[in-house]
């Protein structure tokens, strides 16, 4: 199977669930629905709403009442990356191939649109759990496992001990507090809380953290690579941002050498759990891993 067909596939699926949620109305607020539908339809790779529906569909032979809850992933990250952007942040002008949301809509608006998604997020898997007569108790562990990740013991948590560890020499503790926290919480919650929706049982959502705690580190370890060495038109965002900022990252503590060989011990990691799984149709997870620890974009 090609992996990149593979997530284009799932690709247009998302966004065209994303399309027809997202709120577009001619009211006065209007210019907040132009800018959270600028972000999140500048590109991206949908790799969260992808996990989402993966794992629910490995379980449950079908990934769309997993939908509401991958598009809701999507805002979230898309948010993050709003507000990741911004100028008391780190202070870039490239996203997704475009000019970041306040280079167009102003700070004031792009701070409201990252606001905007987070909230639309919540109310679409709300309103999902309302409308679902069924499966109401998977919606919820669900919608709990993405709102910690997303969160002060999560996400968010990341990104503050990430922006005060700028031009401050950290450990390896505190560097990988940051990455578990700013990246990795939010993929290995899409891969959960797909898996909990599917109806995985809790020996496989144990082996499907641990899968998510691999590939999460290295994602980000990856990021930290790319910013060093990849190519701006791939990624669509700006290259050597880390070391305008004097962030801690992989690369600065452990050079690129070893930054590399951590990320194929984490792919060995990765590998090793989903060896725990009898089911075929688990391979996929195994190539997709290989694709984000080596990818370019
Ligand atoms: C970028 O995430 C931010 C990080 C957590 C490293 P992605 O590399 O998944 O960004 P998009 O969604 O494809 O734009
Ligand atoms: C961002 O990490 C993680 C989040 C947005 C939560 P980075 O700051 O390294 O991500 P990029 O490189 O800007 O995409
Ligand atoms: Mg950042
Ligand atoms: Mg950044
Ligand atoms: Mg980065």
């Amino acid at each position: 199977m090609d992996i990149s067909n593979e997530l284009g596939k799932y690709s247009e699926t998302i966004e065209e669930y994303l399309n027809e949620i997202l709120p577009k109305s001619n009211s006065l607020q209007k210019r907040i629905f132009e800018s959270m539908r600028y972000s999140i339809f500048a590109g991206g790779k949908r790799l969260r709403p992808f996990l989402i529906l993966k794992t629910c569909e490995i379980f449950n032979g079908d990934y769309k009442e997993a939908l509401p809850f991958a598009a809701a992933m999507e805002m979230i990250h898309t948010y993050s990356l709003i507000h990741d952007d911004l100028p008391c942040m780190d202070n870039d002008d490239f996203r997704r191939g475009k000019p970041t949301n306040h280079k167009v809509y102003g700070e004031n608006l792009a701070i409201l649109a990252g606001d905007g998604l987070l909230n639309f997020a919540y109310e679409t898997m709300i309103s999902h759990v309302f409308n679902t007569k069924s499966n109401s108790e998977r919606y919820l562990k669900a919608l709990k496992e993405i709102s910690n990740a997303a969160g002060v013991f999560g996400m968010i948590g990341g990104q503050v001990v990430d922006i005060e560890s700028e031009d401050s020499g950290i450990d390896q503790r505190a560097l990988d507090f940051i990455h578990n926290n700013k990246t990795s919480a939010l993929i290995e919650a899409s891969i959960v809380s797909g898996a909990i929706i599917g109806g995985a049982n809790d020996d496989e959502i144990n082996l499907l953290r641990d899968y998510g705690k691999s590939i999460g580190l290295g994602f980000q370890i990856r990021d930290d690579i790319l910013d060093k060495i990849g190519d701006m038109d791939k990624l669509g965002k700006d290259i050597g941002s880390d070391e305008d900022n004097h962030k801690a990252t992989y690369v600065s503590l452990y050079g690129m050498d070893s930054s590399i060989e951590k990320s194929k011990e984490l792919y060995n990691f990765a590998i090793t759990s989903l060896n725990k799984f009898d089911k075929k149709n688990i391979n996929i997870l195994k190539e997709l891993a290989y694709f984000l620890l080596n990818r370019d974009m």
